[in-house]
């Protein structure tokens, strides 16, 4: 049974998910939600697909079963990508589980300007082919290009957007030959968006930049109408955010996007399995 002021679990490997947590308290500001960053195994971009959905199963139990959430955003890419259909299979007719791929993957299929769309986005993800064979099937005409960025999410994690060194790595990315003729470029990792007003100078502003925070914020609001399990009145606020490791830049960056003081909580669900 599902009560509507239950909150709603969020997860990623880091900091990376909280681009899509803000979107989803600025649409949805009278939800609760449960944030987890998973940083002790940060990054998952170059984890295998067995591993990442390890992780993510651990967490949506802990997420539902210790934190009663009603519905699952996995606001992580390389997470989506190695573990959706698992968990969307496993908690059918349970709660809704939210990946980040599919709404971008609507948001881009719709979009009769796009006709060559670059995706840039962990190793994991890009080696899993999910956008590839998501977008021929949808569109195949569409032209486009994924490129792994592997430095791009570890350098946001440690705090490095907006200077000299982000600059530098993103320039060597961006200047990929694959990425040369593209209209629009996906920002298929949540840890991008940090960098979106970098990358959108790149480019002086000719090729469209899309990023999922919103998109996912939408679908979520959305599946929670159908469902009937909006909140039902503004319950008293308690966001809480969850980090399996304790490190100041994922403080530093959470306050960027929740300037109210956010209490950080290390979260022990590893500890019994090590
Ligand atoms: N934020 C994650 C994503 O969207 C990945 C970052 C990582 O490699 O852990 O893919």
């Amino acid at each position: 049974m599902i009560f509507n002021n239950q909150p709603i679990g969020i997860f990623d490997s880091g900091i990376g998910g909280l681009t899509v947590a803000s979107a989803v308290m600025r649409l949805l500001p009278e939800e609760n939600i449960v944030y987890f960053g998973d940083t002790g195994h940060m990054p998952y971009g170059d984890k295998s697909i067995e591993l990442i959905r390890k992780y993510a199963v651990r967490i949506a139990r802990f997420l539902i079963e210790d934190q009663h959430c009603k519905a699952i955003v996995i606001a992580c890419n390389t997470a989506s990508a190695a573990a959706y259909e698992y968990l969307r299979d496993e908690l059918r007719g349970q709660i809704p589980v939210i990946n980040v791929i599919d709404p971008m993957i609507e948001r881009v299929v719709d979009d009769s300007s796009i006709h060559n769309v670059g995706i840039i986005a962990t190793k994991t993800t890009v080696a899993s082919g999910v956008y590839q064979e998501k977008f021929t099937r949808r569109k195949p005409e569409l032209k486009y290009a994924a490129v792994a960025t592997p430095l791009l999410a570890p350098m946001i994690e440690e705090g490095f957007y907006d200077n000299s060194i982000s600059h530098a790595v993103l320039e060597n990315y961006l200047l990929l030959p694959q990425l040369r003729e593209i209209d629009a470029l996906i920002l298929a990792c949540t840890h991008y968006p940090l960098i979106k007003h970098q990358i959108a100078s790149f480019y002086s502003d000719d090729v469209q930049i899309l990023d999922s925070a919103e998109v996912v914020a939408l679908k979520l609001k959305r599946i929670l109408q159908k469902e009937k399990i909006m909140a039902l009145e503004k319950p008293e606020k308690n966001d809480k955010f969850f980090v399996s490791d304790y490190t100041t830049s994922f403080e530093k960056t959470a306050t960027i996007f929740f300037p109210d003081e956010i209490k950080l909580i290390k979260s022990d669900i590893w500890e019994s399995q090590v």
